[in-house]
Protein backbone atom coordinates (compact mmCIF):
# COMPACT_ATOMS: atom_id res chain seq x y z
CA UNK A 1 0.00 0.00 0.00
CA UNK A 2 1.26 3.71 -0.68
CA UNK A 3 0.14 5.86 2.48
CA UNK A 4 1.71 9.42 2.98
CA UNK A 5 2.07 10.31 6.63
CA UNK A 6 1.83 13.78 8.24
CA UNK A 7 4.58 14.29 10.64
CA UNK A 8 4.26 16.99 13.36
CA UNK A 9 7.14 16.65 15.55
CA UNK A 10 6.44 20.01 18.04
CA UNK A 11 8.42 20.96 20.80
CA UNK A 12 10.33 19.13 23.52
CA UNK A 13 11.06 15.57 23.24
CA UNK A 14 8.59 15.48 20.69
CA UNK A 15 11.14 15.65 17.47
CA UNK A 16 13.23 12.66 19.69
CA UNK A 17 10.26 10.54 19.87
CA UNK A 18 8.82 10.84 16.52
CA UNK A 19 12.32 10.33 14.98
CA UNK A 20 12.61 6.87 16.57
CA UNK A 21 8.73 5.85 15.78
CA UNK A 22 9.54 6.72 12.25
CA UNK A 23 12.33 4.69 12.30
CA UNK A 24 10.77 1.58 12.84
CA UNK A 25 7.85 2.87 10.71
CA UNK A 26 10.53 2.67 7.73
CA UNK A 27 11.56 -0.96 8.88
CA UNK A 28 7.40 -2.15 8.83
CA UNK A 29 7.56 -0.85 5.24
CA UNK A 30 10.16 -2.56 3.57
CA UNK A 31 9.22 -5.37 5.49
CA UNK A 32 5.87 -5.51 4.27
CA UNK A 33 5.97 -3.82 1.14
CA UNK A 34 4.69 -0.46 1.49
CA UNK A 35 5.38 2.75 0.57
CA UNK A 36 5.30 5.66 3.10
CA UNK A 37 5.79 9.12 2.29
CA UNK A 38 6.64 11.21 5.62
CA UNK A 39 5.76 15.05 5.29
CA UNK A 40 7.00 17.13 7.79
CA UNK A 41 5.09 20.33 9.04
CA UNK A 42 5.27 22.49 12.23
CA UNK A 43 3.01 22.74 15.42
CA UNK A 44 2.95 24.29 18.31
CA UNK A 45 5.56 26.37 20.24
CA UNK A 46 8.11 25.76 16.96
CA UNK A 47 5.41 26.80 14.91
CA UNK A 48 4.83 30.38 16.87
CA UNK A 49 8.48 30.35 16.52
CA UNK A 50 8.50 30.01 12.99
CA UNK A 51 5.02 31.42 11.98
CA UNK A 52 3.79 33.35 14.48
CA UNK A 53 0.35 30.87 15.00
CA UNK A 54 0.77 27.47 16.59
CA UNK A 55 -1.31 25.36 13.82
CA UNK A 56 -0.08 27.04 10.77
CA UNK A 57 -2.25 27.28 7.72
CA UNK A 58 0.56 25.10 5.59
CA UNK A 59 0.59 22.74 8.54
CA UNK A 60 -3.43 21.96 8.07
CA UNK A 61 -2.85 21.79 4.38
CA UNK A 62 -0.56 18.95 4.29
CA UNK A 63 -2.59 17.32 6.62
CA UNK A 64 -5.42 17.61 4.50
CA UNK A 65 -3.00 15.75 1.98
CA UNK A 66 -2.57 12.72 4.22
CA UNK A 67 -4.03 9.57 4.88
CA UNK A 68 -3.07 10.09 8.62
CA UNK A 69 -1.12 12.46 10.71
CA UNK A 70 1.36 11.25 13.18
CA UNK A 71 2.22 14.14 15.91
CA UNK A 72 5.12 14.11 18.76
CA UNK A 73 3.92 16.92 22.02
CA UNK A 74 3.66 20.36 22.05
CA UNK A 75 4.38 23.08 24.63
CA UNK A 76 7.28 24.17 27.17
CA UNK A 77 8.04 26.93 29.32
CA UNK A 78 9.22 28.98 26.53
CA UNK A 79 5.67 29.65 25.47
CA UNK A 80 3.90 29.60 28.63
CA UNK A 81 3.30 33.31 29.38
CA UNK A 82 1.93 33.88 25.68
CA UNK A 83 -1.56 35.10 25.10
CA UNK A 84 -4.06 31.86 24.86
CA UNK A 85 -4.03 32.05 20.92
CA UNK A 86 -0.28 32.16 20.69
CA UNK A 87 0.14 28.84 22.72
CA UNK A 88 1.14 25.63 22.07
CA UNK A 89 -1.48 24.22 22.93
CA UNK A 90 -4.02 25.83 21.01
CA UNK A 91 -2.56 23.69 18.18
CA UNK A 92 -3.58 20.63 18.92
CA UNK A 93 -7.48 22.03 20.02
CA UNK A 94 -7.33 23.47 16.56
CA UNK A 95 -6.06 20.20 14.80
CA UNK A 96 -8.36 18.33 16.62
CA UNK A 97 -11.62 20.72 15.68
CA UNK A 98 -10.89 21.40 12.24
CA UNK A 99 -10.52 17.85 10.96
CA UNK A 100 -13.61 17.13 12.72
CA UNK A 101 -11.42 14.13 15.05
CA UNK A 102 -14.14 13.59 18.10
CA UNK A 103 -13.12 10.11 19.44
CA UNK A 104 -9.96 9.96 21.42
CA UNK A 105 -8.85 6.54 21.87
CA UNK A 106 -6.68 5.80 24.91
CA UNK A 107 -5.77 2.43 25.33
CA UNK A 108 -3.94 1.27 28.63
CA UNK A 109 -2.71 -2.39 28.85
CA UNK A 110 -0.50 -4.11 31.47
CA UNK A 111 3.02 -4.47 30.28
CA UNK A 112 3.92 -7.81 32.16
CA UNK A 113 7.57 -7.10 32.30
CA UNK A 114 7.44 -4.03 33.77
CA UNK A 115 4.53 -4.58 36.31
CA UNK A 116 7.16 -3.10 39.64
CA UNK A 117 6.68 0.33 37.81
CA UNK A 118 3.24 0.74 38.33
CA UNK A 119 2.49 2.67 41.57
CA UNK A 120 -0.84 -0.12 42.29
CA UNK A 121 0.33 -3.55 43.47
CA UNK A 122 1.09 -5.92 40.86
CA UNK A 123 -2.20 -8.00 41.77
CA UNK A 124 -4.49 -4.76 40.58
CA UNK A 125 -2.44 -4.25 37.59
CA UNK A 126 -1.66 -7.41 35.89
CA UNK A 127 -4.73 -8.12 34.10
CA UNK A 128 -5.82 -4.56 33.35
CA UNK A 129 -6.58 -3.75 29.51
CA UNK A 130 -8.67 -0.95 29.05
CA UNK A 131 -9.59 1.81 26.62
CA UNK A 132 -11.03 5.02 27.21
CA UNK A 133 -12.95 6.86 24.56
CA UNK A 134 -13.19 10.70 25.02
CA UNK A 135 -15.30 12.84 23.20
CA UNK A 136 -12.44 15.17 22.18
CA UNK A 137 -15.04 18.17 19.74
CA UNK A 138 -17.60 19.17 22.24
CA UNK A 139 -18.77 19.75 26.11
CA UNK A 140 -16.94 22.47 28.40
CA UNK A 141 -13.74 22.92 26.58
CA UNK A 142 -15.43 24.25 23.26
CA UNK A 143 -18.25 26.01 25.17
CA UNK A 144 -18.45 29.79 25.27
CA UNK A 145 -16.40 30.81 27.96
CA UNK A 146 -16.98 33.93 29.12
CA UNK A 147 -15.35 36.50 31.97
CA UNK A 148 -18.56 38.18 33.32
CA UNK A 149 -16.94 40.80 36.00
CA UNK A 150 -14.27 41.13 37.90
CA UNK A 151 -15.79 38.00 40.40
CA UNK A 152 -17.54 35.76 38.03
CA UNK A 153 -16.94 33.55 35.23
CA UNK A 154 -18.63 31.19 33.37
CA UNK A 155 -18.35 27.98 30.75
CA UNK A 156 -20.50 26.43 29.41
CA UNK A 157 -21.23 22.36 28.68
CA UNK A 158 -23.32 21.78 25.67
CA UNK A 159 -23.74 18.67 23.98
CA UNK A 160 -26.11 17.35 21.04
CA UNK A 161 -27.47 13.97 20.29
CA UNK A 162 -25.79 13.61 17.40
CA UNK A 163 -22.60 14.73 18.96
CA UNK A 164 -23.16 11.85 22.05
CA UNK A 165 -24.35 9.48 19.63
CA UNK A 166 -21.55 9.24 16.93
CA UNK A 167 -18.77 8.95 20.19
CA UNK A 168 -21.29 6.21 21.53
CA UNK A 169 -21.75 3.98 18.60
CA UNK A 170 -18.09 4.38 18.34
CA UNK A 171 -17.27 2.69 21.88
CA UNK A 172 -19.73 0.09 21.42
CA UNK A 173 -17.97 -0.65 17.75
CA UNK A 174 -14.71 -1.44 19.69
CA UNK A 175 -16.49 -3.27 22.45
CA UNK A 176 -17.82 -5.91 20.33
CA UNK A 177 -14.10 -6.19 18.79
CA UNK A 178 -12.62 -6.78 22.66
CA UNK A 179 -14.26 -8.07 25.58
CA UNK A 180 -17.96 -6.49 25.05
CA UNK A 181 -18.30 -4.00 27.95
CA UNK A 182 -18.80 -0.73 27.77
CA UNK A 183 -18.90 1.42 30.73
CA UNK A 184 -20.62 4.77 30.61
CA UNK A 185 -19.39 7.63 32.82
CA UNK A 186 -21.47 10.49 33.51
CA UNK A 187 -22.88 12.89 36.41
CA UNK A 188 -26.39 12.05 35.67
CA UNK A 189 -27.68 12.74 39.11
CA UNK A 190 -26.58 16.77 38.76
CA UNK A 191 -25.92 17.44 35.20
CA UNK A 192 -28.54 18.09 32.38
CA UNK A 193 -25.93 17.05 29.47
CA UNK A 194 -25.24 13.94 31.51
CA UNK A 195 -29.12 12.69 31.71
CA UNK A 196 -29.01 13.06 27.64
CA UNK A 197 -25.83 11.53 27.42
CA UNK A 198 -27.67 8.48 29.75
CA UNK A 199 -30.05 8.74 27.20
CA UNK A 200 -28.78 7.91 24.01
CA UNK A 201 -26.51 5.67 25.48
CA UNK A 202 -29.41 3.59 26.36
CA UNK A 203 -30.71 4.26 22.83
CA UNK A 204 -28.09 2.83 21.18
CA UNK A 205 -27.46 -0.38 23.31
CA UNK A 206 -30.85 -1.55 22.12
CA UNK A 207 -28.48 -2.28 18.73
CA UNK A 208 -26.11 -3.96 20.47
CA UNK A 209 -27.95 -6.83 22.80
CA UNK A 210 -24.58 -8.52 22.45
CA UNK A 211 -22.65 -5.74 24.66
CA UNK A 212 -22.76 -5.40 28.59
CA UNK A 213 -23.29 -1.97 29.60
CA UNK A 214 -22.90 -0.14 32.82
CA UNK A 215 -23.33 3.84 33.91
CA UNK A 216 -20.62 4.83 36.32
CA UNK A 217 -21.06 8.47 38.35
CA UNK A 218 -17.58 9.91 37.32
CA UNK A 219 -16.63 10.40 41.02
CA UNK A 220 -17.21 6.60 41.53
CA UNK A 221 -15.64 6.07 38.35
CA UNK A 222 -12.58 7.19 39.52
CA UNK A 223 -11.84 5.51 42.49
CA UNK A 224 -12.57 2.05 40.48
CA UNK A 225 -9.98 3.27 38.34
CA UNK A 226 -7.46 2.43 41.41
CA UNK A 227 -9.52 -0.63 43.01
CA UNK A 228 -10.04 -2.01 40.60
CA UNK A 229 -8.66 -1.21 37.05
CA UNK A 230 -8.91 -4.70 35.24
CA UNK A 231 -12.78 -4.42 35.91
CA UNK A 232 -12.91 -2.42 32.51
CA UNK A 233 -12.91 -2.69 29.20
CA UNK A 234 -14.50 -0.12 27.28
CA UNK A 235 -14.56 3.22 29.17
CA UNK A 236 -17.09 6.21 27.08
CA UNK A 237 -17.52 9.66 28.15
CA UNK A 238 -17.77 12.92 27.48
CA UNK A 239 -14.73 15.43 27.04
CA UNK A 240 -13.58 16.84 30.09
CA UNK A 241 -14.25 13.76 32.35
CA UNK A 242 -12.24 12.04 30.19
CA UNK A 243 -9.44 14.22 30.16
CA UNK A 244 -9.03 13.57 33.81
CA UNK A 245 -9.69 9.75 33.67
CA UNK A 246 -7.07 9.20 31.38
CA UNK A 247 -4.49 11.03 33.23
CA UNK A 248 -5.75 9.37 35.98
CA UNK A 249 -5.60 5.69 33.94
CA UNK A 250 -2.21 6.90 32.44
CA UNK A 251 -0.22 6.14 35.97
CA UNK A 252 -1.49 2.68 36.38
CA UNK A 253 0.57 1.25 33.92
CA UNK A 254 3.94 3.00 35.37
CA UNK A 255 4.78 5.59 33.05
CA UNK A 256 3.77 8.12 30.56
CA UNK A 257 5.98 7.06 28.37
CA UNK A 258 4.22 4.02 27.40
CA UNK A 259 0.87 4.95 26.20
CA UNK A 260 -0.61 5.49 22.88
CA UNK A 261 -3.61 7.63 21.76
CA UNK A 262 -5.69 8.32 18.46
CA UNK A 263 -7.76 10.70 17.68
CA UNK A 264 -9.99 9.62 14.99
CA UNK A 265 -13.42 10.33 13.21
CA UNK A 266 -15.57 7.65 10.79
CA UNK A 267 -13.93 7.87 7.79
CA UNK A 268 -10.79 6.70 8.85
CA UNK A 269 -8.54 9.77 8.90
CA UNK A 270 -6.92 10.17 12.36
CA UNK A 271 -4.14 11.95 14.33
CA UNK A 272 -1.72 9.48 16.28
CA UNK A 273 0.04 10.59 19.52
CA UNK A 274 1.80 9.63 22.57
CA UNK A 275 -0.77 10.46 25.78
CA UNK A 276 2.48 12.53 27.33
CA UNK A 277 3.41 16.29 26.81
CA UNK A 278 6.67 17.48 25.50
CA UNK A 279 8.27 16.66 29.25
CA UNK A 280 10.74 19.75 28.49
CA UNK A 281 12.99 18.65 31.84
CA UNK A 282 14.34 15.51 29.55
CA UNK A 283 14.42 16.89 26.27
CA UNK A 284 17.71 16.58 24.24
CA UNK A 285 18.94 14.42 26.96
CA UNK A 286 18.68 10.54 25.17
CA UNK A 287 16.42 10.45 28.50
CA UNK A 288 12.82 9.95 26.61
CA UNK A 289 10.63 6.85 26.12
CA UNK A 290 9.49 6.54 22.59
CA UNK A 291 7.06 3.59 23.38
CA UNK A 292 4.21 5.72 23.49
CA UNK A 293 4.80 7.04 20.19
CA UNK A 294 5.85 3.77 18.47
CA UNK A 295 2.44 2.42 19.90
CA UNK A 296 0.89 5.60 18.69
CA UNK A 297 2.23 4.81 15.07
CA UNK A 298 0.89 1.15 15.69
CA UNK A 299 -2.72 2.24 16.20
CA UNK A 300 -2.22 4.54 13.06
CA UNK A 301 -1.48 1.43 10.64
CA UNK A 302 -4.18 -0.64 12.13
CA UNK A 303 -6.96 1.87 12.61
CA UNK A 304 -6.42 4.02 9.58
CA UNK A 305 -4.71 2.09 7.14
CA UNK A 306 -6.26 -1.31 8.20
CA UNK A 307 -2.66 -2.71 8.66
CA UNK A 308 -3.34 -5.43 11.75
CA UNK A 309 -0.53 -7.49 10.93
CA UNK A 310 2.12 -4.53 10.60
CA UNK A 311 0.54 -3.11 13.89
CA UNK A 312 1.05 -6.21 15.59
CA UNK A 313 4.56 -6.37 14.60
CA UNK A 314 5.12 -2.87 16.56
CA UNK A 315 3.22 -3.83 19.74
CA UNK A 316 5.15 -7.27 19.66
CA UNK A 317 8.64 -5.91 19.69
CA UNK A 318 8.19 -3.25 22.08
CA UNK A 319 6.87 -6.39 24.63
CA UNK A 320 9.55 -8.33 23.56
CA UNK A 321 12.58 -5.45 24.18
CA UNK A 322 11.26 -5.00 27.70
CA UNK A 323 11.09 -8.49 28.45
CA UNK A 324 14.59 -8.80 27.27
CA UNK A 325 15.64 -6.01 30.21
CA UNK A 326 15.63 -3.32 28.15
CA UNK A 327 14.50 0.02 28.91
CA UNK A 328 14.34 3.98 28.92
CA UNK A 329 15.67 6.00 31.91
CA UNK A 330 12.31 6.67 33.08
CA UNK A 331 11.60 2.82 33.39
CA UNK A 332 15.02 1.82 34.77
CA UNK A 333 15.17 0.71 38.40
CA UNK A 334 18.43 0.88 40.42
CA UNK A 335 20.89 -0.74 39.21
CA UNK A 336 19.78 -1.38 35.93
CA UNK A 337 21.55 0.91 33.07
CA UNK A 338 18.88 2.55 30.73
CA UNK A 339 19.52 2.73 27.27
CA UNK A 340 19.47 6.10 25.71
CA UNK A 341 15.84 6.89 23.24
CA UNK A 342 17.74 6.66 20.00
CA UNK A 343 19.82 3.49 21.41
CA UNK A 344 16.46 1.57 22.90
CA UNK A 345 14.64 2.39 19.36
CA UNK A 346 17.28 0.92 17.33
CA UNK A 347 16.29 -2.29 19.58
CA UNK A 348 12.92 -2.27 18.51
CA UNK A 349 13.45 -1.57 15.11
CA UNK A 350 15.94 -4.32 14.79
CA UNK A 351 13.47 -6.97 16.58
CA UNK A 352 10.31 -5.37 14.20
CA UNK A 353 12.96 -6.31 11.22
CA UNK A 354 13.62 -10.27 12.56
CA UNK A 355 10.02 -10.71 13.94
CA UNK A 356 8.53 -10.13 10.70
P1 LIG B 1 4.64 15.79 30.45
O1 LIG B 1 3.83 14.64 30.02
O2 LIG B 1 5.40 16.50 29.40
O3 LIG B 1 5.68 15.31 31.56
C1 LIG B 1 5.29 14.81 32.83
C2 LIG B 1 6.46 14.03 33.45
O4 LIG B 1 6.61 12.78 32.78
C3 LIG B 1 7.79 14.76 33.30
O5 LIG B 1 8.58 14.50 34.42
C4 LIG B 1 8.40 14.12 32.09
O6 LIG B 1 9.80 14.14 32.09
C5 LIG B 1 7.87 12.70 32.15
N1 LIG B 1 7.65 12.14 30.80
C6 LIG B 1 6.60 12.40 29.97
N2 LIG B 1 6.73 11.73 28.83
C7 LIG B 1 7.89 11.04 28.91
C8 LIG B 1 8.57 10.17 28.03
N3 LIG B 1 8.10 9.86 26.82
N4 LIG B 1 9.75 9.64 28.43
C9 LIG B 1 10.24 9.93 29.64
N5 LIG B 1 9.64 10.74 30.53
C10 LIG B 1 8.47 11.30 30.17
O7 LIG B 1 3.67 16.80 31.19
P2 LIG B 1 3.99 18.23 31.83
O8 LIG B 1 5.36 18.23 32.42
O9 LIG B 1 2.83 18.55 32.68
O10 LIG B 1 3.95 19.24 30.62
C11 LIG B 1 5.09 19.65 29.87
C12 LIG B 1 4.63 20.46 28.66
O11 LIG B 1 3.89 19.60 27.78
C13 LIG B 1 3.68 21.59 29.01
O12 LIG B 1 3.99 22.68 28.19
C14 LIG B 1 2.31 21.04 28.71
O13 LIG B 1 1.39 22.03 28.38
C15 LIG B 1 2.61 20.17 27.50
N6 LIG B 1 1.66 19.07 27.29
C16 LIG B 1 1.43 18.73 26.00
C17 LIG B 1 0.62 17.66 25.69
C18 LIG B 1 0.50 17.27 24.26
O14 LIG B 1 1.25 17.73 23.42
N7 LIG B 1 -0.44 16.41 23.92
C19 LIG B 1 -0.05 16.89 26.72
C20 LIG B 1 0.32 17.28 28.07
C21 LIG B 1 1.14 18.35 28.32
MG1 LIG C 1 -4.91 15.96 29.77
Amino acid sequence: MEKRIAVLPGDGIGPEVISSAVKVLEVIARRFHHSFEFVYGSIGGAAVDAYGTPLPDETIALCEKSDAVLLGAVGGPKWDQNPADTRPEKGLLAIRKHFGLFANIRPVKAVPAILHRSPLKEDLVKDVDLVIVRELTGGLYFGEPSRKTHDAAVDTLVYTRVEIERIVRSAFDLARMRRGKVTSVDKANVLQSSRLWREVVEEVRAGYPDIEVEHQLVDSAAMKLITNPAAFDVIVTENMFGDILSDEASVITGSLGLLPSASVRTDGFGLYEPVHGSAPDVAGKGLANPAATMLSAAMMLRQSFGMEEEATAIEQAVQTIYEEGHCTADLAGSGVRPLSTEQWAARVAEEVDIQS
